[in-house]
């Protein structure tokens, strides 16, 4: 089978290689790692979450967050081949979060994950644009962007609670 890495291939600015823009910082790196880690987070929440979620209510949220869970897994396949081309060692493991037995209490801890999602990739974004990193830059502006849609589907879901 073709191996493709292209979505993770990263371009540098002029003659300067991304080794050696990530010498000079490896700020955007360890960055990349955490949300590395917010994303397996997340895969593993929903995952658990979706389980959870019995009745009516239940069955569309079950719905939705298995939605989300193949956009985030695509973020996080993204992030891995990334971290692998800029020289770094992509985490396993998965950040930290409080299992959350009510609806309520639940829904509003995913909202605070996405919306800290999209606080991070944006802030990525900008020093990827600053280290002449457009493809990085743009992907993380469209992962920003998916997390900001995650954020409105649910806080939809929470205004009907
Ligand atoms: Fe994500
Ligand atoms: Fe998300």
């Amino acid at each position: 089978m073709k191996n493709n890495r292209s979505s993770g291939q990263v371009q540098g600015k002029g003659n300067l290689t991304v080794s050696k823009v990530l010498k000079s910082d490896d700020t955007l790196l360890r960055g990349l790692n955490e949300d590395l880690a917010a994303e397996w987070g997340t895969i593993i929440r929903y995952t658990f979450q979706s389980s959870k979620a019995y009745g009516l209510r239940g069955a569309e949220l079950r719905e939705i967050l298995q939605q989300e869970i193949s956009d985030e897994l695509g973020h996080a396949r993204f992030l891995t081949d990334v971290i692998s081309d800029l020289g770094g060692e992509p985490t396993t493991r998965p950040r930290e979060w409080d299992r959350v037995a009510e609806l309520k209490p639940m829904l509003e801890q995913d909202l605070q994950m996405e919306l800290q999602d999209v606080a991070n990739y944006s802030a990525h974004a900008k020093m990827a644009a600053e280290l002449g990193l457009t493809e990085l830059k743009v992907k993380l502006e469209n992962m920003a962007a998916d997390e900001t849609r995650h954020a409105r589907d649910l806080s939809r879901i929470l205004q009907g609670l």
